[in-house]
């Protein structure tokens, strides 16, 4: 049986995971709102990642005999104006996300989880991916600044991102 303490902790992160997943949607209308489809698209499978995540915790705690406490989500405030702020915004959230994950990994090890420690390893790898791509694209958006073909042609490279998304 799991225990109370980290079934409230993995309720929350199911949470977190979904409130990335709402704040890169409304990353992507803002990037539809500015036309450029290629960085919508980008933002949209990051939304399906989040929403993935949030789901491989959903299933976890579901296979455990745990119990759903789905929380309220805020609608995503971000205030941005170029390119650049939206994925420096991205690179703070999952920032954030990352040392949610490594506490949580803390919190498995001190309660002997070890079904939560082993779901947390592949959370800690995939932070690292995750954080590398935003900075990838945070770092040729400085180099393009306001370049209007160095935007088209980013534009057209992220239009090609494929979802490794699983689903499960
Ligand atoms: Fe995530
Ligand atoms: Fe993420």
């Amino acid at each position: 049986m799991i225990k109370q303490k980290v079934q409230e902790e993995i309720n929350s992160q199911i949470q977190a995971e979904f409130q990335s997943a709402y704040m890169y949607l409304g990353f992507s209308g803002w990037f539809e709102s500015q036309n450029l489809p290629g960085f919508a698209h980008w933002m949209k499978q990051q939304w399906r990642e989040e929403i993935d995540h949030g789901m491989k915790f959903y299933n976890h705690l579901i296979r455990r005999d745990g119990e759903i406490d789905l929380q309220n989500l805020d609608a995503p405030s971000f205030t941005i104006e170029t390119p650049q702020e939206a994925f420096e915004q991205a690179l703070e959230q999952e920032r954030n996300i990352t040392k949610r994950i490594h506490k949580l990994y803390d919190m498995a090890k001190y309660e002997d989880d070890y079904p939560l420690e082993s779901l947390l390893l592949w959370f800690i790898d995939e932070q690292v991916e995750e954080e590398d791509q935003v900075r990838q694209i945070l770092e040729d958006l400085k180099r393009i600044k306001n370049d209007p073909s160095g935007m088209l042609f980013l534009d057209k490279k992220l239009a090609n991102r494929n979802s490794d998304a699983s689903g499960e």
